[in-house]
């Protein structure tokens, strides 16, 4: 396991202003009792990203947002440009969900755009990239994994790397009908995206977080975090419930006592 690990969910669709602050209340509490080799990160939804700034302002939670257009202003109705999100001071910047991918067609190169653009504006883009079961079970989940890397991070320099993070997250795995994926193969996955990443970074590359998400749960999250290539966890429906999400961090915050 690694030394520090990242800890975090997005919120997707779920949580009204209200109850986004609640939660974040007692995020904030429990933020203070978990040890500092924890990075903690909330992906709220556009509405709730200023209060819920604001109410972290003195804490160390890091705040997200889920989506950003790459162009800083414009004719794009419905989007949210960096300059915006700049503004409100946000840390980081979820690209290519496999939501994302899925429903509103987006595909690596915006996400290579929207990559560039938030490292201009100063942000974390948590970048995430995951094969499908259809791919899964045609036995290239590997080539599909090294060309969403090399798409997404395409011209982005050994020096602005260094910000990047990575979710490895399989879209077989994720949601309601998600699989949990077997340790191993978890493992076997990062263990590949680890390489690749040295492959285009050298030593840099073997410094990137690499998350793993996808159904990760009270009862495998463990597992998960002691592979050794997974630096952290982006976690969903586990994480909205904060009892759930308590446990989990109490848990983890024992590896590290
Ligand atoms: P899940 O979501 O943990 O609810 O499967 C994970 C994700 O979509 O990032």
């Amino acid at each position: 396991m690694s030394n520090k690990i990242w800890i975090g969910t997005n919120w997707k669709m779920t949580k009204t202003l209200k109850e986004g602050l609640a939660y974040t209340e007692e995020l904030n509490e429990l933020s203070k009792k978990v040890s500092s080799n924890i990075e903690l990160f909330i992906i709220p939804s556009h509405t709730a990203l200023i209060p819920i700034h604001e109410l972290t302002s003195k804490s160390r939670i890091h705040i997200g947002a889920q989506n950003m257009h790459w162009e800083e202003e414009g004719a794009y109705t419905g989007e949210v440009s960096p300059r915006m999100l700049e503004e409100i001071g946000i840390d980081m910047i979820e690209l290519g969900h496999s939501e994302r991918r899925q429903y509103y067609n987006e595909n690596d190169r915006e996400i290579n755009k929207k990559v560039h653009a938030g490292l201009s504006h100063g942000f974390t883009p948590l970048v995430c990239i995951g094969e499908n079961l259809e791919q899964k079970n045609n036995n290239i989940s590997k080539e599909v994994l090294a060309a969403q890397l090399k798409v997404c991070l395409k011209d982005v320099t050994k020096e602005e790397v260094t910000k990047v993070m990575v979710a490895y997250e399989p879209v077989w795995a994720i949601g309601e009908n998600g699989i949990p994926a077997d340790a191993t193969y978890v493992a076997e996955a990062h263990a590949f995206l680890r390489q690749q990443l040295v492959e285009l970074y050298g030593e840099t590359g073997a410094k990137i977080p690499l998350l793993f998400g996808g159904s990760v749960n009270l009862e495998n999250f463990m597992e998960y975090i002691k592979i050794e290539d997974v630096n952290g966890l982006f976690i969903g429906r586990a994480a909205w419930n904060m009892d759930s999400f308590k446990q989990i961090l109490h848990r983890l915050d024992d590896l590290f006592a």
